[in-house]
């Protein structure tokens, strides 16, 4: 029973709701809204009091908490990173999060991320593809078919016109789920040339962008030096934590680099493996015009991507936008909403007046 003077104030979506949502607004349209959020946030950049997140390691992965505010809004996402969850049926990353007023520090929207980090790295990909990758990119390498991995190729699909797509996973079924589902989304997306490959190196073979996204727990080396061609643009999305990385640091001295937030980067990216002081370009300064992205169209640029507070910040305000303009998800009140604020234990007393008391379970 809703028992606050003015109705609950926090907006609520689990994944069911979030996921019809996206059906409604459109996923093509979505990762094109979510592009845009994400390049007008970055733009505010220094506006931003950043940190970066604060992470518990077990054996078996990772629980991180990444918190960001601008001094209107802070939010925060509560995110893990489980390689061998599939064993238990759960997937390797799963995630919540939530956006408060900072005036009041009333929580105004409390949601699932678990979708929407997958839509939110595809499109922060393409954003990052956009300024670095060759304007003229049609192919595409995708290393690694797990959850993340349709997202990337539909983002990449619908917004930088990649037409060609050649996959590789250590799993060949997973590679095989990925290519049913791009044949399936052929009613909102055109279609792909979809090539399955035997390796990494096959897949990459005359690949215009490669895009990494493997889970692995441990040091992986998916792409080797050797492998590259000049011109290429990598997307590197799966190595995002301490002893976690995916390709051959070989491969960091071949190609310009690009981060979020040097001091997460340095500590979670491929960039770990280099000096504390190696060389990096911060995307939003490219994004900004402040300093050049690719500079020649034989240059190798990377982009060492491990997920930054920032964007999922603009993937809350994107699913708050689109929630109220659909009438999605329900209001609820995790604050209490009382008439007098300073009499939270009168509140709590006229509660038990209005609600049975629960029984054990
Ligand atoms: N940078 C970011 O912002 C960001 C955001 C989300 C997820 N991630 C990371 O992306 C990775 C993938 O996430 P997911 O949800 O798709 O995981 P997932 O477990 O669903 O899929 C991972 C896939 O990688 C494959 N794989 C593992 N090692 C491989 C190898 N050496 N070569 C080829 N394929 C290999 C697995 O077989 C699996 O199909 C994770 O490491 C996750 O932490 C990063």
């Amino acid at each position: 029973m809703n028992t606050s003077v003015n109705g609950p104030r926090t907006l609520f979506l689990d994944t069911p709701e979030v996921a019809r949502l996206i059906h409604t607004v459109g996923l093509p349209a979505s990762l094109k809204e979510l592009v845009e959020l994400l390049r007008q946030d970055y733009l505010r950049w220094p506006d931003f009091q950043k940190a970066a997140r604060v992470a518990a390691y077990t054996p078996d992965g990772v629980i991180e908490l990444m918190p960001i505010t601008d001094g209107v809004r802070y939010s925060f996402k509560c995110v893990n990173g489980h390689p061998g969850n599939g064993r238990y049926g759960l997937p390797t990353v799963m995630a919540m999060g939530a956006l408060l007023d900072c005036d009041t520090g009333m929580i105004r929207l409390l949601s699932e991320l678990t979708l929407t980090t997958a839509l939110r790295t595809a499109a922060n990909s393409v954003l990052a593809a956009r300024a670095l990758a060759r304007a003229d990119s049609r192919s595409m390498a995708l290393i690694g078919n797990g959850a993340q991995s349709d997202f990337q190729a539909i983002a990449f699909r619908a917004l930088m016109g990649i037409k060609e797509l050649r996959l590789y996973d250590v799993d060949r079924h997973a590679s095989e789920r990925l290519r049913r589902n791009l044949l399936a989304s052929r009613d909102f997306m055109d279609p792909f040339q979809i090539r399955i490959c035997d390796s990494a190196e096959r897949a990459i073979e005359g690949a215009d962008i490669v895009t990494t996204v493997t889970a692995h727990q441990g040091r992986a080396e998916v792409l080797s030096a050797d492998m590259l061609a000049p011109g290429m643009h990598l997307n590197a999305v799966g190595g995002d934590s301490p002893g976690k990385t995916e390709l051959d640091p070989g491969i960091l001295t071949k190609a310009a680099v690009f981060v979020e937030y040097p001091p997460q980067t340095r500590r979670e990216g491929e960039i770990q493996q280099m000096a504390p002081d190696f060389p990096v370009t911060e995307l939003w300064q490219v994004l900004a015009g402040l300093v050049p992205g690719r500079t020649d169209r034989h240059q190798i640029t990377l982009f060492d991507s491990v997920g930054f507070a920032l964007e999922d910040y603009s993937a809350l305000r994107f699913i708050q936008s689109a929630a109220i303009r659909y009438g999605a998800g329900i209001r609820v009140d995790v604050t209490p909403a009382q008439s007098d604020p300073r009499d939270l234990y009168g509140w709590w007393l006229a509660q038990g007046r209005h609600e049975p008391a629960l029984q054990q379970a």
